[in-house]
């Protein structure tokens, strides 16, 4: 039977992102006979609120509840629609309504693209980025008083629960387990944060004693930011609240050269909803309408997708297309993030033509 995927272009450059990260996933799905349903939506963007006043249809839930997962582009348009309402009103529902709990972010050096770091290589920056993806510092308890006078207060309280914790905590140790160096950061702040942090320690410590193969370490997220740029290569998995978690998956990726490539699975374990993939990056105004986005972050997305449904070789093979595409290095080809002359669309072609075989 097919599986149904619903994608989500969204807002700037994700609209021009999507295109090719679709190429790929279809070259991916004919090379290996999957069958693949996809149906598209133009809910979740600035343009849609334009229309409608709201970012998402009143029965959205019920209207993606049943697909197999979710391909997002990204979402924002500052200019027209304020970032919280557009955010609030689409991605952080899907992440919250959908128990989207994990949020997996790989960091790799890639070939053929240049750490800003001095003599780093492919191999020397290889971790994963596991961020709580549902509460945390991203919390709707909190308010306003006094607004508009000199004793305005602003309140946003900071949200952890142990069932929330803990399960994101075993998540990441499962996947440390799983990987031959077998290491977990954690990223705290348990010496000024001085309620929420300590606690979080205190919860690695206790799911670490269920898995005695994992070295476990942790650093505050300031220096952890530090080690990021000097240390790289101590990272395996790092571990982190909400806000840490996604402050480090912009931060890693920069390591390696552009936030561009980088991808993000939404992940709800349990599979009692869809999961969500999409690239870390946002709609990128700066750039958006230009047709130079780098479409890999979409399309590496589509193969955490593919792997997610049980595709594993599929997933491989679109990793091994557009690492052989960069290895190769022809500037006509490449985006400008990563020193190339060519668009999206040409980088996009390059590494679907390369699944075709
Ligand atoms: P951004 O990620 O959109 O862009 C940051 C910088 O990285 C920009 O200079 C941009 O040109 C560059 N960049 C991003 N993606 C790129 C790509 N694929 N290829 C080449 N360069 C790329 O972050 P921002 O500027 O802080 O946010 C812009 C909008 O996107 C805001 O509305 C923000 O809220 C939203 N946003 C959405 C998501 C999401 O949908 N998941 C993520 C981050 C930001
Ligand atoms: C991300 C983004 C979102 C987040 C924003 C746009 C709300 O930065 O997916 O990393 O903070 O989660
Ligand atoms: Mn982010």
């Amino acid at each position: 039977m097919a599986q149904r995927i619903a994608v989500i272009p969204g807002d700037g450059i994700g609209k021009e992102v999507m295109p090719e990260g679709l190429r790929a996933l279809e070259a991916a799905a004919a090379r290996f006979g999957i069958e693949l349903e996809l149906e598209h939506f133009d809910f979740a963007s600035c343009d849609y609120y334009a229309e409608h006043g709201k970012m998402l249809p009143d029965d959205w839930f019920e209207t993606l509840k049943d697909f197999d997962a979710i391909f997002y582009g990204a979402v924002g348009w500052p200019a027209t629609v304020p970032d919280h309402i557009s955010l609030w009103g689409s991605l952080l529902q899907f992440r919250r309504r959908f128990d989207q709990y994990v949020n997996l972010r790989p960091c790799r050096l890639l070939p053929g693209i240049k750490s800003p770091l001095a003599g780093r290589e492919p191999g020397d920056i290889d971790f994963y980025v596991v961020r709580e993806n549902t509460e945390g510092e991203y919390s709707s308890v909190g308010g306003k008083m006094f607004e508009g006078t000199d004793r305005e207060v602003v309140i946003q309280e900071t949200v952890m629960t142990r069932h929330g914790t803990d399960r994101v905590l075993k998540f990441a140790y499962e996947l440390a387990a799983s990987r031959p160096r077998k290491k977990l950061t954690s990223a705290t702040k348990s010496n000024g944060i001085a309620i929420t942090m300590p606690w979080w320690d205190e919860r690695v410590a206790a799911m670490g004693k269920h898995y005695p193969d994992v070295a476990v370490d942790k650093f505050h997220i300031d220096i952890l930011t530090a080690n990021f740029v000097l240390h790289p290569d101590w990272f395996d998995v790092v571990v982190g609240s909400n806000l840490f978690g996604d402050i480090l998956s912009d931060l890693g990726p920069a390591c390696t050269g552009t936030i561009g490539v980088a991808p993000s699975a939404n992940i709800n374990p349990e599979g009692s909803f869809p999961s969500l993939f999409e690239p870390v990056h946002g709609s990128a105004p700066d750039i958006a309408g230009k047709g130079i986005a780098n479409p890999i972050g979409q399309i590496w997305s589509g193969a955490m997708m593919l792997e997610h449904l049980g595709h594993p070789e599929a997933s491989d093979a679109i990793i091994a297309a557009f690492e052989a595409v960069l290895a190769e290095g022809d500037t006509t080809l490449l985006t400008p993030d990563v020193g190339g002359k060519g668009n999206t669309e040409s980088l996009g072609r390059a590494i679907a033509a390369r699944l075709e075989g």
